[in-house]
């Protein structure tokens, strides 16, 4: 039985197998991208497509059966005002070659402001070093943009800053940690 139901869900794509609305992708991105790739919101069938082992590449995914993927993906999915998980596919490969995620942080400062932050980037190695990354965290950005946060963040390690540097982005401030388990 799934778990997404018309009363509890915020927007009307939630009755689609979307995480989120595809009018947030950006057509800038779409039109970069390399042929047979597209740029589009986690889908529920994205298990079938690589999605896991593609975040096993950036950090360890555990045994998360298909159950469990789809148990998260309506997590988001009634989430998707806030949380955004977006993939490039290569479409003649039918396989997830590209990930990232953007949560929005509402707050009081700046009189209501919001604060986005990038999350999960990933790009599959065999696909590394044709801009992929840039351009996911680009349409991460536009998502930003147009749900209207005045900043948008992330946490990297010090071999990335290069990376995120090219994305437009400039260290600022300290990550602290405490991991619980
Ligand atoms: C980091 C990662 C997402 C980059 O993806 P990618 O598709 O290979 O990167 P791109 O091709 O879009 O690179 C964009 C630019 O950044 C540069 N770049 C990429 N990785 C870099 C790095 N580690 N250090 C410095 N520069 C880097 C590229 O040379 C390119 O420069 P250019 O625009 O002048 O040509 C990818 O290496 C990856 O998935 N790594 C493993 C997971 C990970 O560590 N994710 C980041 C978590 S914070």
């Amino acid at each position: 039985m799934g778990s997404n139901t018309a009363a509890d869900t915020p927007h009307p794509s939630n009755a689609t197998d979307f995480q989120f609305p595809d009018d947030l992708i950006s057509e800038e991105v779409q039109q970069a991208l390399p042929p047979a790739h597209l740029v589009r919101p986690l889908h529920i069938d994205d298990h079938e497509k690589g999605f896991l082992p593609l975040l096993g590449q950036l950090s360890s995914v555990g045994n998360v059966t298909k159950e469990m993927f789809r148990e998260r993906f309506h997590w988001l999915q009634q989430r998707n005002d806030t949380h955004y998980t977006l993939v490039i596919e290569d479409v003649d490969k039918g396989k997830v070659v590209g990930a990232g995620s953007l949560l929005l942080d509402h707050k009081f400062l700046h009189e209501n402001g919001i604060a986005a932050h990038i999350e999960d980037i990933v790009v599959d190695e065999e696909t590394r070093g044709k801009s992929l990354g840039k351009w996911i965290i680009k349409a991460l950005v536009h998502i930003a943009d147009e749900r209207k946060a005045y900043k948008v963040i992330l946490n990297c390690a010090q071999d990335k800053i290069g990376f995120y540097e090219k994305c437009g982005f400039k260290p600022k401030s300290t990550m602290m940690a405490s991991y619980r388990t």
